[in-house]
């Protein structure tokens, strides 16, 4: 019998399945939660419960199910309407536009929040199925909010942790929502609550205060007689995975092919998953401004974006796409010569060894999410930069910027202010790209993946012996 193993539960999985040609191939997820998650999760006995990505026929689950549990994954199977009503619906055309604080971007369907609530108790149950005593089960981000209080309501004493990987919003946002008692008393389950910031931490105790019938002092909340802490944890990567690329073959490779490509121009690199959220508008806006004022820099500049096709179903998102190939193609028509352009757009995921490879290239790293929870990518610029060359630019908006203060600090929505801080990137000292990369090095060295994850369970324990204490 297994014991005392967690139980991670997230909406998707660190694998998704990809069909081809009616074969199902396993395919790495993209976004934070799983590649900061899926490095670490395999350790003794544990689980990870979540959805693979697509829908699977009925015939086909048993096959699915016996892929995954090769790499102890075990799938929650949704419909077509669930994935529509639940996870385009209510996750990420409520809960997401709102917690960005999006809010005109929100659509508050009833069937959505039904679909939300029936998908919910189907990861309940599964949760409940391979639940032995002692286990502690780890629920992540807001796709299943409700899910603490489901499994808290069957299993009264078990050990529960619950981390939301995108902030929280602040009580005037979050009280928009039709739902949001019933969003808090689902997230009340949890024995702990973690959140990226302190921030967020401050916005869920003002909302919990405000719109339920719960106290708090300290940080821990007391709700039906049950105390509940809530603290920030800020997640980390796992950063010597990547410094060990930096010795990979393939990622030399790379790095090779993209000198000869650049001629000696300079590289700007923006990587994201296509999201309003990122402010990749601006951001391309802002270089615009900065080819249209600085025109010395035409053939010595060249911006390397990468967007990870995400949710493009959701009306939004497909809109968005729309308009950065526009403004992709305006600027390239507008700027490039014969034998240069000056954005080299791709609309696909690429391998870790090509992203690697592209981290150690680029000259500046250009971060500017309108809201993030945390934002990986730019901790894993950090980390690839072992020569401690290069400037990472970052939105004050990113819960990242809290920890790497020695980035270029810009808010994302003065597209002058990004023009300005590029120009200052592009012309910095290499005494002060090394004095400033060594020191946020430091950071992403020293709160890795591996601290935060032991920062949370040591907590939780902790909490579980106050709780027993107060008994
Ligand atoms: N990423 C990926 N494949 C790609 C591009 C990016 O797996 O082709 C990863 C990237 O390495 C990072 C994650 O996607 O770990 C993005 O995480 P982040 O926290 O920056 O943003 P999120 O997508 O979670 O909002
Ligand atoms: C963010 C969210 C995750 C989500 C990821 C990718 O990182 O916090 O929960 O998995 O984006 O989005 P997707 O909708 O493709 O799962």
């Amino acid at each position: 019998m297994t014991k005392n193993k967690t139980i991670i539960v997230s909406n998707r999985l660190p694998v998704k399945i990809v069909e081809k040609d009616g074969v199902y191939e396993l395919s790495p997820s993209e976004g934070g939660l799983a590649t900061g998650l899926g490095s670490i999760y395999k350790t003794g006995d544990n689980v990870w419960i979540g959805w693979p990505g697509l829908e699977v026929p009925e015939d086909r689950q048993q096959e699915v199910t016996e892929k995954l549990a090769e790499l102890n994954l075990i799938p929650v199977f949704l419909s077509n309407e669930e994935i529509y009503q639940y996870y385009e619906g209510f996750s990420n055309e409520v809960l997401w536009p709102v917690f960005h604080y999006m809010t005109t971007y929100a659509n508050y369907e009833q069937s959505y929040w039904d679909f939300y609530q029936t998908v919910n108790t189907k990861f309940a149950d599964a949760v409940e199925a391979h639940l032995h005593e002692g286990d502690t089960v780890w629920v992540h981000d807001y796709q299943l909010l409700l899910l603490p209080g489901l499994v808290r309501a069957r299993q009264a004493h078990v050990t529960i942790g619950f981390f939301q990987h995108i902030p929280f919003p602040s009580y005037e946002i979050f009280r928009l929502i039709p739902w949001r008692e019933e969003l808090l008393a689902g997230m009340f389950g949890a024995d702990l609550l973690g959140f990226h910031t302190f921030d967020d931490v401050r916005h869920f105790l003002s909302a919990a205060s405000k719109l339920s019938t719960s106290k708090y002092a300290n940080n821990v909340i007391t709700y039906n007689e049950r105390q509940i802490v809530v603290e920030a944890f800020p997640m980390g990567i796992d950063d010597d995975k990547f410094e060990r690329l930096a010795d990979n073959e393939r990622v030399s490779a790379h790095i090779q092919s993209f000198k000869e490509s650049k001629q000696g121009s300079r590289m700007i690199l923006s990587i994201d998953r296509l999201d309003y959220s990122k402010g990749i508008i601006p951001r391309l806006q802002a270089f615009e401004l900065f080819l249209h004022l600085h025109p010395q820099y035409i053939e010595k500049v060249e911006l390397y974006m990468i967007v990870v096709p995400s949710r493009d179903t959701v009306p939004q998102y497909k809109e968005l796409r729309e308009q950065i190939d526009q403004l992709v193609g305006n600027i390239n028509a507008k700027f490039r010569t014969l034998n240069w352009a000056p954005v080299h757009y791709f609309y696909r995921s690429f391998p870790i060894e090509f992203l690697s490879a592209l981290y150690r290239t680029a000259d500046v790293c250009l971060v500017t999410p309108m809201r993030d929870g945390m934002n990986l990518v730019s901790k894993e610029f950090v980390a690839s930069k072992t020569d401690n060359r290069g400037v990472l630019i970052l939105s004050e908006m990113a819960g990242a910027s809290k920890e790497l203060n020695d980035a270029l600090i810009v808010n994302p929505n003065n597209i002058g202010e990004i023009m300005r801080n590029l120009l200052q990137a592009l012309n910095m000292s290499e005494q002060e790209q090394e004095h400033r990369m060594k020191s946020m090095r430091a950071i992403v060295k020293k709160f890795n993946i591996h601290l935060w994850v032991k920062n949370f369970m040591d907590k939780l324990n902790e909490v579980k012996e106050m709780q027993a204490a107060l008994l």
